[in-house]
């Protein structure tokens, strides 16, 4: 159960179904996800139909409906990267990390997602870290930024 309250988010917006997308967007902001509790209390207050609310924060990319892990790997799953070795690189990062994709790390240090197109088609196999684009990646390298990124994440945590 999410514990901030939304009401600095809903402030001067309630009753304003037209709202929607940027009131998703400050749960987001808030929580890293957007939790089920939270759709409820915004259908409720912009006036705007469960269902519809569910429909936008599943519909966007950038709208996620689970926890996500500090670094988010997006790789591109794209027809011009598949035909590059996309399917490789996510069954390093899967397969390094341990986990599905959509699914967070047990640390909460990761969340490998996929993609069909990160618009960048002529530089694939392409993925990002958490916006950065790392084009003509190899498994090799993906390695490396995953290594890269546990070790910074678990230097943060002990200096934390
Ligand atoms: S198919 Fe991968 S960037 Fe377009």
């Amino acid at each position: 159960m999410p514990s901030p309250t939304l009401d600095p988010i809903l402030e001067g917006r309630r009753s304003q179904p037209h709202q929607l997308i940027e009131v998703l967007q400050d749960v987001q902001s808030l929580y890293g996800y957007i939790p089920e509790e939270a759709m409820r209390c915004v259908s409720t207050e912009l006036g705007v139909p469960l269902m519809e609310v569910y429909r936008v924060a599943s519909f966007y990319k950038a709208f996620s409906l689970k926890p996500r892990g500090k670094n988010v790997i997006t790789m591109c799953q794209g027809t011009a990267c598949h035909v590059r070795g996309a399917k490789l690189l996510l069954n390093q990062a899967t397969g390094q990390l341990g986990v599905e994709p959509g699914e967070m790390t047990p640390d909460g240090l990761f969340t490998v997602q996929r993609v069909n197109c990160l618009g960048a088609c002529a530089l694939g196999p392409v993925v990002t870290e958490n916006g950065s684009y790392y084009h003509h990646m190899t498994p090799g390298r993906l390695r490396g930024l995953i290594e890269s990124l546990r070790h910074e994440g678990v230097e943060e945590t002990a200096h934390a």
